[in-house]
């Protein structure tokens, strides 16, 4: 299923018609509309306004368009925010936000929720049996914009009444605050403010923020749930919910959305506007970061199995720092990248670059003319194409199966490691993509999980930086190694209880005890500052700087990396433990370098498979095809491995993949 955004309250309504057919044209089967369009549907508190966007749904119609539709409330309309100005967040430098861009909202606003509850049962009243309606989109980019998190008076109320549910007494929540230590015990819960980095005087007590960006998340996500409560209500039995994530928010942890919620998760996808890294040989800036764009896939898709990617940037963006030409073929390779890890969903946002306005220099698929396709808008055609040729295979199994590898990803410890990196340059988020990086290159289809996952299916499981660990969860890791299973620790693993606590142990006491081993230290060097670890078998030698561990296995243990300076030269820095039978591979340090090797020497050591895909390059395994993505701006050969036996298999591109490009077959 592949569309386009369209927005009909920004262009003349005689032009609709046009677009539209011009969108069915193009080998497009659906429009998304109305997620900024509140002033248009209620131009006045309580009087509500929907002929404009009837007219539209069914010009879509009579092109041959099927719809979604979406709630309005990222973008309140000027009588909403001046009427009420207590639903304009505060940031966290104390100033309300003013009306005049989008997301001026704050989710815990009683008036707020009112209003959008409001628009969200006229909508839903008004189109919700419409079969022509497939879809709704709650909301946009939950925790986007500058908008999170919120410290107006009515999160405050909210907060401590978070508290009062989750604690019960203050005298648990000044144990699991700490709040002996500089007179921070509380009598009451109405003595507690916001933990606002801008306005304590120093350091934030760790829990207690940790605390509010865990009543931040769960706050947008009751607030999503709500909605999809109303819509839910009114919708035909075929129409599906969804919202709009952005993979990895950093203020919204999807899990918190009740599972009912949302039938799939949708996310949002912008690999090129200067940000990603690489060097300019690479082309990176034009390409896009393989590994960004393959886990915002896994991450969509690790929810509960089914996602959609509701945006992906069809040409240049507004936004960034450098808001470059994408590589031609980057939006095809992008499009396939998605459909290779389970898409349902492809859309763009969006159909017709503005003329004027917010994000006037925001790529469509047509060029400014209205007419003629852009480049992003000739790729799009051209995959709509293909999935009309080839798109039923799709479905059904290979007989290739990818093994099977699981990471988790706990987004309260990563918080916990983000509030308290312990040296400036560790970076949780960075760290964590090493690590699933090395599962991708090696050829692994991964999975995301959480602390309640089966690990069974996998053959190898990564605990990547799931530092706050109940001791529920080291058991389920012990009975799986005991079982034939291979985890793969990586640093900081399991070191807190989940109330983020230290055990009162020797550091690290819990993960090496389960891989039979001491831990003696960890450190992390100063800017400017690197240490050598050198990688066995083989001897390569690798910087480190941000974070690295100090072991004793026990003598029985293969070792992995160790330290070449440093006052604990010689201490161990990676090994593998056979325990039971499996065994446990412990990648103690951060280093860009050098994880990817010693997981694949912890592979070799076991003799599990792995394949070598060349770097920059991803393969992945849907129904009964193969999907190879090239990420290089250089042609590179299909790894001998994966050449199908037949040439007539290859149903899209040669076994040389040219530069930003993609080759698929037939799997069976
Ligand atoms: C997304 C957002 C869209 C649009 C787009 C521009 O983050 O959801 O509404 O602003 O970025 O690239
Ligand atoms: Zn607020």
């Amino acid at each position: 299923m592949i569309g386009t955004y369209y927005y009909p309250e920004q262009w003349p309504a005689k032009q609709w018609k046009a677009d539209f057919e011009r969108i069915k044209q193009m080998g497009l089967g659906h429009v998304h509309m109305g997620e900024f369009a509140w002033a248009h549907m209620e131009p006045e508190e309580n009087r509500f306004e929907f002929e404009w966007l009837d007219q539209a749904v069914e010009q879509a119609k009579q092109a041959g368009l099927k719809i979604i539709l979406c709630t309005p409330t990222a973008a309140p309309p000027v009588w909403l925010s001046q009427t009420y100005p207590e639903t304009l967040p505060v940031k966290a430098n104390g100033r309300r936000v003013t009306h005049g861009s989008r997301a001026h909202r704050c989710v815990n606003s009683a008036v707020f929720n009112r209003l959008a509850e409001r628009i969200a049962t006229q909508l839903a009243l008004h189109y919700g049996d419409d079969p022509d309606v497939i879809g709704w989109q709650v909301d946009n980019e939950l925790g986007h914009y500058h908008s999170a998190p919120c410290y107006c008076l009515a999160c405050l109320v909210h907060f401590r009444q978070h508290l009062q549910t989750r604690y019960q007494t203050i005298g648990a929540l000044n144990h699991a605050w700490a709040g002996d230590f500089w007179s921070q015990r509380y009598d009451d819960f109405e003595q507690i403010e916001l933990p606002n980095p801008e306005t304590l005087g120093y350091l934030p007590n760790e829990h207690a923020r940790l605390d509010f960006l865990l009543f931040y998340s769960v706050s947008l996500a009751r607030f999503i749930e709500r909605q999809a409560r109303i819509l839910r209500a009114h919708l035909h039995a075929g129409a599906w919910i969804t919202h709009n994530f952005i993979a990895g928010d950093r203020f919204c942890d999807p899990r918190h959305v009740a599972p009912a919620t949302l039938d799939f998760f949708s996310i949002t996808m912008y690999p090129v506007s200067g940000e990603y890294g690489g060097t300019p040989q690479t082309e990176q800036f034009r390409i896009g970061d393989p590994m960004a764009v393959a886990h915002h896939c896994d991450v969509a898709r690790g929810h509960n199995g089914r996602w959609g990617l509701m945006e992906l940037q069809p040409g240049q963006v507004n936004w960034g720092p450098f808001n470059c030409r994408p590589y031609p073929g980057a939006v095809r390779l992008w499009l396939w990248t998605a459909i290779a890890h389970g898409a349902e969903l492809l859309d763009t946002y969006r159909f017709r670059q503005p003329v004027a306005g917010c994000e006037q220099y925001h790529a469509g698929l047509l060029a400014l003319d209205g007419q003629t396709p852009a480049p992003g808008g000739e790729e799009f055609q051209q995959v709509a194409a293909e999935l009309d040729r080839i798109g039923a295979y799709l479905t059904g199994t290979g007989t290739l199966p990818l093994p099977r590898a699981a990471i988790y990803f706990d987004w309260t410890s990563s918080k916990a490691l983000e509030i308290h990196p312990q040296s400036l340059d560790f970076d949780a988020a960075q760290c964590w993509l090493r690590f699933y990086s090395a599962l991708k290159t090696l050829g692994f289809a991964v999975d995301i999980i959480d602390s309640e996952s089966d690990l069974t299916p996998y053959g190898l499981v990564c605990t990547a930086l799931v530092d706050l660990a109940p001791d529920a969860l080291l058991a389920r890791w012990r009975q799986y190694i005991e079982n034939g299973g291979h985890l793969l620790a990586g640093p900081r693993t399991a070191t807190r209880l989940p109330n983020g606590h230290f055990p009162q142990t020797t550091y690290g006491r819990r993960l090496a005890r389960l891989v039979k081993a001491e831990l003696s230290g960890y450190d992390v060097l100063p800017a400017g500052h690197t240490g050598t670890i050198e990688l066995l078998p083989g001897g390569r030698k690798i910087a480190w700087h941000s974070w690295s561990e100090q072991w004793r296995p026990d003598g029985q243990s293969t070792i992995l990396a160790v330290h070449r300076d440093q006052f604990y030269q010689g201490a161990c820095a990676a090994f593998q433990t056979r325990v039971g039978k499996g065994a446990a591979t412990v990648v103690g340090f951060d280093a860009a370098e050098g994880i990817r090797a010693t997981v694949a020497a912890g592979l070799d050591a076991l003799g599990q498979t792995r394949v070598s895909l060349p770097p920059r390059c991803l393969y992945q395994v849907r129904g009964r095809l193969g999907i190879f993505l090239n990420f290089n701006a250089f042609e590179v050969k299909l790894p001998a491995s994966l050449v199908p036996a037949e040439k007539s298999a290859l149903l899209i591109g040669q076994t040389v993949v040219p530069a930003a490009d993609v080759a698929v077959w037939l799997n069976d």
